[in-house]
């Protein structure tokens, strides 16, 4: 139970389902929420503003267009009060727009404007359920951080059995608690994350690079974040986009780049995770013009990049924690251990190369977490979101002494 009240905005979408909400209002405030409902036009067709503002004690958002009495703009003063929107139901026609950033209605413009914890529980027909655009609309949105809740299975309103049925409010409220509780286990706490490869300069336009994806980074910065942290990415080149608007991008060429940037960032941090994969070495001079084809054979000459990890796991204070990867083809957790070692990282994430699926251009991952207190945790092979959010919640115990 929260100490203080928690600011819950119960999302109302236009489906039988939202009769539930009213009981699902009462059971929020049992928990010590303090409610605020924004209700869609389509939600009020089966449930009353009247009954929705007795049980949440406070005025129903309906109407993103109403001459307000005060001169805050409703949905940004609504969204910034809100410690997170729960969206019960969430019907194809919101998820819809949610996906696609369709803001025209109350509701829809508050969730653009929201960048806490979003809990969404589906409710529609199996079949509705099951529509290539439903499913690419949730999928969408679990992978820029909204909690998308499954759907119960049994009697539908349209008269046969199925999946698609909204969770009972019991079940919303509890996963509700425990994603709260999640979101704040690293708050106040500032984290660096590394992703991405390096390109190193050969000349003005010409590099040596590696095919890292930078997406594992990227899904831990996310995770950090949706974790409470504040969180800092120094990437290297990548298409990828972060979903949270609140993490600091920083992008970066090359190795001292990245370097330059850790250490400015690195003291300020009490959690710092490198998965980038910097190039160990770098061209000894850079061309100042196109290298021109010349004999048959082109000597370079490389000199050895600073390792970023072990400047930082050199530097790191009792307060701060650094977290490194290994990515190994033989003797793997022999060489883990020792890059944990020589490194003076807390954590080591392994990565083996010897599974299909995981590593370097792959969405998915399997990783061996070893940490200096001498335990090595297996996981299995799962996409690079859930294993951020693995390593993290590892790095969570870990720093709060429990591993
Ligand atoms: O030594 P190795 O490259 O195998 O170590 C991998 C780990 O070290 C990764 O966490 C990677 O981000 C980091 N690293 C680094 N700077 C380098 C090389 C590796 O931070 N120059």
């Amino acid at each position: 139970m929260p100490n203080k009240p928690r600011h819950i905005i119960l999302g109302i979408s236009g489906g039988i389902a939202a009769y539930k909400s009213l009981s699902l209002i009462r059971l929020l405030q049992k928990n010590g929420a303090e409610v605020r409902v924004v209700a869609t036009p389509n939600a009020l067709q089966f449930v009353t503003p009247l009954s929705l503002q007795t049980l949440s004690c406070n005025a129903v958002y309906t109407d993103p267009f109403k001459i307000l009495e005060h001169v805050e703009v409703e949905h940004v003063a609504l969204a910034d009060w809100g410690d997170a929107l729960v969206v019960a139901p969430a019907t194809a026609d919101v998820v819809g727009k949610f996906a696609n950033g369709i803001a025209d209605d109350a509701l829809t413009t508050l969730f653009l404007a929201f960048n806490k914890p979003v809990v969404l529980a589906p409710a529609m027909n199996h079949k509705m359920l099951q529509h290539p655009a439903v499913v690419e609309n949730l999928q969408t949105l679990s992978a820029r951080g909204c909690h998308v809740l499954g759907t119960g299975e049994g009697y539908l309103a349209c008269g046969t059995n199925g999946s698609g049925r909204m969770l009972e409010p019991e079940q919303i409220c509890d996963t509700l608690f425990r994603i709260l509780a999640l979101s704040q286990d690293l708050s106040g706490r500032r984290a660096l994350v590394t992703a991405g490869p390096t390109y190193e300069p050969l000349d003005p336009v010409r590099f040596i690079g590696n095919h890292s994806s930078g997406l594992m980074g990227f899904c831990l910065a996310e995770s950090l974040a949706r974790h409470g942290a504040q969180v800092v990415l120094v990437t290297g080149p990548t298409h990828l986009e972060l979903q949270n608007t609140d993490i600091q991008r920083i992008d970066v060429m090359a190795a001292q780049q990245m370097l330059a940037a850790c250490e400015d960032h690195f003291p300020q941090c009490d959690i710092a995770i490198m998965s980038a994969a910097v190039a160990d070495y770098t061209p000894q001079e850079v061309a100042s013009q196109k290298i021109k084809k010349q004999s048959d054979t082109l000597t370079l000459t490389l000199k050895k990049n600073p390792d970023i990890l072990s400047t930082l796991g050199h530097r790191k204070t009792d307060r701060q924690c650094v977290v490194g990867f290994a990515l190994e083809t033989e003797n793997e957790l022999e060489n883990a251990r020792l890059k944990l070692q020589n490194k003076n990282a807390d954590i080591i994430v392994l990565n083996s190369l010897n599974h299909s699926g995981a590593g370097f251009k792959t969405p998915t991952n399997q990783v061996t977490i070893i940490d200096k207190k001498g335990h090595v945790t297996n996981g299995n092979l799962k996409d690079k979101r859930e294993v951020a959010e693995d390593i993290v919640s590892y790095l969570v115990d870990y720093m709060s002494d429990t591993k």
